[in-house]
């Protein structure tokens, strides 16, 4: 397996954790490269276990695998930590040297989340909410641009981590109480809470962009484990109501310390339809019975806050753009399943109205959808196991979707469990 790539392909929740799950099981190492605790990747076990992964790469449950939180992630040490004794409990814990962060990773500190849902609550005159995860991670990645921010590393010189943390807190703070009339945060406490943490999160510490190139140089099996997807992405998705972070795989090479030259084998992971939550332009939503009743068929709410995710035709437009600007050699298509019984399906072939990808919300606002009405199935694809065994009409969706976005399907899911996986 030469390195691979797993990138969402739409506005998130395409299905990722369990992508990432079958491959962990081949990879010796899993790197994030970006974003935080906003992610939520839920795994299902064998033994049929479900976690939802935050901020652990996906290989955590498969002993001997390295799991890397690269530096371009932002990374909140108590949910961290939280999140392992989660799963102490039941009883995974990486063995020495499995766990890893760069030193180079941000942290969100209690100012970030508490700026984060302010603005969400009331935005001032003329913002829109963009309905963010409220885990801190616009405001932190605000920091770390304009190069204020706390790194992992910090965590080791506590004479300097003090001096950066009364630095942020005479900011942060007036603008919490004036702007916002939130209480202000106590620097000293702060960095007293992040002391008591440093001794379990230094050792865990690492020049780890050294290591994933070794691994790398070394012709490693290696699973780069992205989050959100392109349509999120901070400079290639749909602008402002995106994500603070590169999630598409153009934010890989800064993030997890590799040159932009390394070959990859990178699988878009796209729902059947498409979804997303928080605010923002959907040009296939649908409205109205129809999206509640493939909301309810697909269980479509969100891993990390439970809301509603909005539901839509599957959007080629946005899928061939994704493709062509993330550079995926592959579609892992999910949930086809949810579509059986759909009665009505379409997909998007065009927007008209605009040229090119729209780069706002007002040029958003101008488009409009050409649709083409598809055929649809209502026979059940429990326990199918090959593509041929698929109903005609679930077949031609699938080589309709590929025709449109450029790129082939090469897997299928069809439910949640890891079995349930059919190759195209
Ligand atoms: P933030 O990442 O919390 O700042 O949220 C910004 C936007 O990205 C909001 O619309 C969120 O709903 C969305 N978002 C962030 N992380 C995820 C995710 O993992 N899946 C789906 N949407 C996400």
């Amino acid at each position: 397996m030469a390195a691979v790539c797993i990138v969402g392909s739409q506005w998130g929740d395409e299905g990722k954790g369990k992508v990432i799950d079958l491959f962990a099981q081949k990879a010796e190492m899993v790197v994030r490269w970006a974003g935080g605790n906003n992610a939520g990747h839920t795994i299902r076990l064998p033994d049929g276990r479900e976690f939802i992964l935050h901020l652990l790469p996906g290989g955590i449950f498969k002993p001997g695998v390295v799991n890397v939180l690269g530096g371009g992630m932002v990374v909140d040490p108590w949910q961290f930590l939280a999140e392992l004794d989660m799963l102490a409990q039941s009883g995974i814990e990486p063995e020495p040297g499995t766990l890893l962060l760069s030193h180079r990773c941000h942290l969100v500190l209690p100012w970030h989340r508490r700026l984060d849902r302010c603005r969400e609550a009331g935005p001032a005159p003329g913002e829109d909410p963009i309905g963010t995860t409220g885990r801190g991670i616009g405001p932190c990645y605000e920091d770390k641009a304009s190069r204020k921010g706390l790194r992992l590393s910090h965590l080791a010189r506590p004479e300097r981590l003090a001096a950066r943390l009364e630095a942020l807190a005479r900011e942060k703070n007036a603008l919490l109480t004036t702007v916002y009339g939130a209480d202000p945060i106590d620097p000293g406490k702060v960095a007293a809470d992040l002391a008591a943490l440093a001794d379990r999160l230094l050792p865990l510490a690492a020049d780890t962009d050294r290591l994933v190139r070794r691994a790398l140089s070394e012709g490693r099996e290696i699973l780069f484990e992205g989050a959100q997807g392109v349509l999120l992405d901070l400079d290639l998705g749909t602008y402002p109501f995106v994500t603070s972070s590169n999630a598409s795989s153009c934010g890989l090479p800064a993030g997890a310390g590799v040159p932009p030259r390394t070959p990859l084998r990178t699988i878009g992971i796209a729902k059947a339809y498409c979804t997303r939550v928080g605010e923002g332009p959907f040009p296939s939503e649908i409205t109205g019975p129809a999206g509640e009743a493939l909301r309810e068929a697909g269980r479509e709410f969100g891993a990390t806050t439970g809301r509603p995710r909005r539901c839509g035709w599957f959007d080629a437009v946005a899928g061939r753009y994704a493709v062509e600007v993330s550079g995926m050699d592959e579609l892992f298509l999910t949930k086809l399943d949810v579509l059986s019984g759909m009665g009505e399906l379409r997909i998007v072939t065009a927007y008209e109205g605009v040229r090119g990808f729209p780069a706002d919300r007002e040029a958003f606002d101008r488009v409009r959808t050409r649709t083409e009405p598809v055929a649809s199935w209502s026979e059940s694809l429990a326990g199918r196991q090959c593509f041929a065994d698929l109903p005609p009409a679930a077949r031609a969706y699938v080589a309709r979707i590929e025709e449109l976005v450029g790129v082939p399907v090469t897997m299928i899911s069809l439910g949640p469990g890891r079995r349930e996986v059919i190759p195209r």
